[in-house]
């Protein structure tokens, strides 16, 4: 029997990338999306990459009547992938109650159903954002969760606080939190990619000025204090952090996990500034990005980047792709949409 798994959020950047490798590794994968950031041609390009289009509900699940119903229809999940958030560092500033009740109430609301029906094994999609401002670089898992820096980061301690207390109360539960750093890319057959509506992240920006969808590009302040002043990251390819869903879930199937609460950090574990990232795409693609330096964005750290051994040892799972493969995937990516 082929093991069930839900993904909410599955139609979107990270989420699509993930629902392939689940299909591609033999699981039927059921997918709930309010498509509020994604489309349903991503449905098509999943098909075309694995020959199997998922199952798709559009659901929203901040609607705990409409949960409560999707989880009568569709039974037997073995796992649930939960991606289904807003994640616009900016945006979540301006609209905090927008967040808070957007990914706070989702999950509140998959948690209870994940009770009622005994669905016992969850991913989270966590954030580095969990470890707020920190100095201690390159971070651990060890790294207390702090203070962030934004009410989209708070949503993802909240949510980390959120499934370890209902681990307490249901003991059958097992959660793996993964806490990404700056997925970037698209999938190398280019069927999908990073394909958003509300476009906040660095790369989509790079890629739509270049195709000259966008005017300059912004880069968020000079007077950070790293090496040339910009803000400096931990950028990973999404096939990458796609194929940790994967280790992580089989980890929890066959009970490999060594407590009820996990958390791991995706990262490259390789700090690259907005500056050096403008560099590189540049050299990879031949193609010069417009930018100027403007004031800081409001909800940005300075520099963060992950020390991924945990992941890499006990996960069993490490970043294979090169930035330049992810920067030069997101181009010919862009160049697809253009055409579409
Ligand atoms: C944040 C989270 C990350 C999460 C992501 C989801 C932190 C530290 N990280 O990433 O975990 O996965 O949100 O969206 O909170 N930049 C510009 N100009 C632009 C856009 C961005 O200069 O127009 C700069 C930003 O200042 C930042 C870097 O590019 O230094 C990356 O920004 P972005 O892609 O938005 O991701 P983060 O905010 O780092």
């Amino acid at each position: 029997m082929k093991k069930k798994v839900l993904i909410t959020g599955g139609t979107g950047y990270i989420g699509s990338h993930t629902a392939v490798e689940f299909i591609n590794s033999g699981y039927e994968v059921v997918i709930v999306d309010n498509l509020s950031n994604s489309d349903l041609n991503v449905l098509e390009g999943i098909e075309k990459i694995t020959g199997t289009k998922p199952v798709f509900y559009k659901l929203d699940l901040t609607k705990d009547e409409e949960v409560e119903e999707f989880f009568e229809i569709e039974k037997g999940f073995d796992v649930i992938i939960h991606f289904a958030a807003f994640k616009a560092v900016g945006e979540s500033v301006e609209k905090p109650l927008k967040y808070y009740k957007n990914n706070l109430f989702s999950l509140i609301n998959l948690l209870v159903e994940a009770n009622k029906h005994n669905i016992n094994n969850i991913i989270f999609s966590s954030s580095c954002a969990v470890y707020g401002d920190t100095s201690d670089l390159p971070v651990t898992e060890r790294h207390p969760v702090l203070k962030t820096t934004s009410p989209y980061g708070n949503t993802k301690k909240i949510a980390e606080e959120i499934l370890q207390d209902n681990i307490k109360v249901n003991k059958k539960m097992q959660v793996i939190a993964l806490r990404y750093f700056n997925p970037i890319g698209s999938h190398p057959s280019l069927h999908i990619g990073e394909k958003p509506v509300v476009t906040n992240n660095i790369l989509p920006l790079i890629t739509q000025t270049v195709a000259g969808l966008r005017g300059q590009l912004k880069v968020f302040g000079n007077d950070y204090d790293t090496p040339d002043g910009t803000p400096v990251r931990d950028y990973i390819h999404v096939v990458d952090v796609a194929k940790a869903h994967l280790v992580a879930a089989e980890r929890l199937l066959k009970n490999k996990n060594k407590s009820a609460f996990e958390a791991f950090n995706l990262g490259i574990g390789r700090g690259i500034s907005v500056l050096e990232l403008i560099k590189m795409f540049e050299e990879v693609t031949g193609q010069k990005v417009d930018y100027k330096i403007t004031g800081r964005r409001e909800g940005d750290v300075a520099e963060i980047w992950a020390d991924p051994t945990l992941a890499n040892t006990e996960l069993g799972w490490k970043a294979e792709l090169s930035i330049k493969e992810a920067l030069q995937s997101a181009w010919e990516w862009q160049k697809i949409l253009l055409n579409k």
